[in-house]
């Protein structure tokens, strides 16, 4: 089978899009990340990008000012030019239309910092937090027009700690994530994935490794 050709879609640093460029490396992957595209001209990871030898495409918004559709147009025209076949959203941080979703409805992925449908939006460490919650984590999702929404093709949990900070546990569901995108493109682009009545269904895999539960006394002192 070909290998799928990949667009990834960055606005920052891309800690993911260097983790989808690593893996694609191994010669039974089967993607090939064939440009990063940047909103943002200062995005970090284009310079990484670069240094791996991927093409880089900036597209920036603030030249297009109000005007979403001729950027997403432009956006597109770039991706047909090199006959994309699958878009990765890592840290894009533009909502895409309708429009632009509608053309690639079952071949973009998004990650995003949390276990959805909890948490969606920005500042999901500081959510986690507030709520509460003991385990969070990271979701690889297809994108729909709704935010943070779509089938959910895999997901990765954390414990949460106590002492944990925004920043501490952000390191925590990041190194995750590094593990998980490369994980649901693979899944993806060997065509494993079959969406029905809004679920994905993997073939060929397990249902995970155990269960977690948290807080954990396994290696604490007994209690007195
Ligand atoms: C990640 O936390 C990702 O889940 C979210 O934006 C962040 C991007 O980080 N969508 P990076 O640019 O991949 O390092």
């Amino acid at each position: 089978m070909p290998r799928k050709r990949v667009a990834v879609l960055i606005s920052g640093r891309g800690s993911n899009m260097t983790a989808l460029i690593e893996a694609a490396k191994a010669e039974d992957y089967p993607a090939d990340i064939c440009v990063v595209m940047s909103n943002r001209p200062d995005a970090a990871g284009l310079a990484h990008a670069t240094a791996a030898g991927i093409a880089t495409v900036t597209i920036d918004h603030a030249v297009f000012g109000k005007n979403r559709e001729a950027f997403e147009r432009a956006m597109q025209r770039d991706l047909q030019s090199r006959s994309i076949d699958l878009v990765c959203l890592a840290g894009f941080m533009r909502l895409l239309t309708p429009w632009l979703v509608r053309q690639w409805l079952g071949r973009m992925l998004n990650i995003h910092p949390a276990l959805l449908p909890a948490f969606k939006g920005l500042h999901t460490h500081e959510a986690a937090l507030q709520t509460g919650v003991k385990i969070h984590g990271a979701t690889v999702h297809f994108v729909v027009p709704e935010m943070d929404s779509g089938p959910i093709i895999c997901q990765g949990a954390v414990p949460v700690h106590d002492a944990d900070t925004p920043r501490t546990l952000a390191a925590r569901v990041l190194a995750v994530e590094h593990r998980l995108y490369p994980l649901a493109l693979r899944l993806v682009a060997e065509g494993r994935v079959r969406i029905e009545s809004g679920r994905c269904f993997v073939a060929g895999m397990a249902g995970g490794d155990g269960t977690m539960i948290v807080p954990s006394a396994e290696g604490c002192e007994p209690s007195r």
